[in-house]
């Protein structure tokens, strides 16, 4: 059987099964939606949101990029952002990274990738900013790991900083931003301990 109508196939028995448990449950979700998270994590087909946090359809508004990053010109993840948090009035944002990142190990090995080296860039800042603790690193495994944390860190605050959630604190919207981030060995979530939930916390 090929792909698609292996999918296609998955796709029906999946449905079939939502259904026989309860049946209305495609008629109420097709009425609206109301997740209260918005998580942005990296595109790695690794990490699936909802599956690792184990939330149904309905339940996560999803943003998901190389690296998951929240780069300020990004319209495609500001306007997710905007719609999430102005339209859906989400509670939680969640920037969720990965260890053994692809994205932030490739913007490290100073090789050619092609146009996606410009994405990566960004993550050479993050390393920038960060290269004096990055420096005290002798393993290179570990020093990737915490680049996979740092970054995490930075988008947090670029969340944070970004006029969508500036001006949802400033309306004096209940939103908290956090940091996650995935073991790809063992499949756990560590909170970083990086939540802001106004700009006070975020000064501090
Ligand atoms: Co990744």
């Amino acid at each position: 059987m090929n792909t698609i109508t292996q999918i296609l196939e998955n796709n029906r028995a999946w449905a079939q099964n939502i259904q026989k448990e309860s049946p209305d449950f495609f008629t109420q979700l097709s009425k609206q939606q109301t997740p209260e998270i918005l998580w942005i994590g990296c595109a790695d087909s690794r990490v699936p949101p909802n599956q690792i946090v184990n939330l149904g359809p309905g339940e996560l508004f999803v943003h998901r990029n190389i690296a998951n990053m929240v780069v300020h010109s990004d319209l495609n993840c500001l306007s997710v952002m905007q719609y999430a948090i102005e339209v859906l009035k989400v509670k939680h944002v969640v920037v969720c990274g990965h260890y053994g990142c692809g994205g932030v190990k490739a913007s490290q090995d100073k090789q050619d990738h092609g146009l996606i080296d410009n994405w990566l860039r960004h993550i050479q800042d993050v390393s920038r900013i960060h290269a004096a603790e990055l420096e005290t690193f002798d393993d290179s495994d570990k020093k990737l790991a915490r680049l996979c944390e740092l970054n995490v860190i930075e988008q947090v605050t670029n969340v944070c900083q970004s006029p969508i959630v500036q001006q949802a604190w400033k309306s004096g919207a209940e939103l908290s931003v956090h940091g996650l981030i995935y073991s790809l060995q063992n499949g756990v979530l560590h909170d970083l301990n990086v939540t802001h939930s106004s700009p006070e916390s975020l000064e501090k």
